[in-house]
């Protein structure tokens, strides 16, 4: 009789529970520290937070994306068309996000994961609704919540800006992680017998 110590693979219970629980710790702390610099910002006027937006967002996206992990913020209706548009299962997923907040769930709940094949490899991805707060309005807002200066800024800033119209609990997007992950267990392997 051989024993082989049972590797874990992506795909097995376990390491789909590894990377969730992983997902939403990076999601809470990004979510946190943006959210902060924002309000801080937002104290001395809605024009001047657009540059957190416009630098900060990025620039802590990218500093969040590593070692294999992807992050960034998907929307409907994007302000930034380059980094918010969703891919299609992305887009997907926001849609859903929609139908069950108007069938009455809450947005705070909602979150999805798959495991899927990429040109790259196998990869876990989880998205989690991000629901605007009254604070985001002043940006994303209805026509009346939104200065005119900073409407001036922003579409001179975002010209294709998509991102207003929305009211505080709206589901404004999602934020959007993905893991690359190692292959697949061969057959041979994850044997005991
Ligand atoms: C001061 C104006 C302002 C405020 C307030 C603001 N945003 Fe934004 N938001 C922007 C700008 C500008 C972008 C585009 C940033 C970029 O270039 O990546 C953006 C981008 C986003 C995106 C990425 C998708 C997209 O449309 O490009 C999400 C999601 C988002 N904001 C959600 C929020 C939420 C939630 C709040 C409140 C907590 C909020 N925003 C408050 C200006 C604002």
């Amino acid at each position: 009789m051989m024993t082989w110590v049972m590797p874990v693979y992506a795909g097995s219970d376990v390491e789909h529970a590894k990377y969730l629980v992983e997902s939403r710790k990076v999601a809470q702390a990004f979510m946190q520290t943006l959210g902060g610099a924002l309000k801080n910002q937002l104290a001395g006027g809605a024009e001047s937070a657009i540059g957190v937006c416009k630098q900060i967002a990025p620039a802590l996206a990218a500093e969040y994306s590593q070692n294999g992990r992807t992050v960034k913020r998907v929307s409907l209706k994007v302000c930034n068309t380059v980094q918010g548009t969703p891919d299609a299962w992305e887009k997907t997923v926001l849609e859903n996000f929609d139908a069950e907040q108007q069938q009455g769930k809450s947005a705070a709940e909602m979150e999805v994961t798959k495991v899927t094949s990429t040109a790259d490899g196998r990869a876990f991805c989880y998205m989690k609704a991000i629901p605007a707060q009254p604070m985001c309005l002043q940006c994303h807002g209805q026509s009346a919540d939104i200065s005119a200066g900073v409407k001036a800024l922003l579409s001179k800033e975002y010209p294709l800006d998509q991102a207003v119209g929305y009211r505080a609990g709206q589901i404004r997007g999602a934020i959007s992680i993905s893991y690359r992950l190692a292959d697949e267990a061969p057959n041979n392997l994850a044997v005991t017998q």
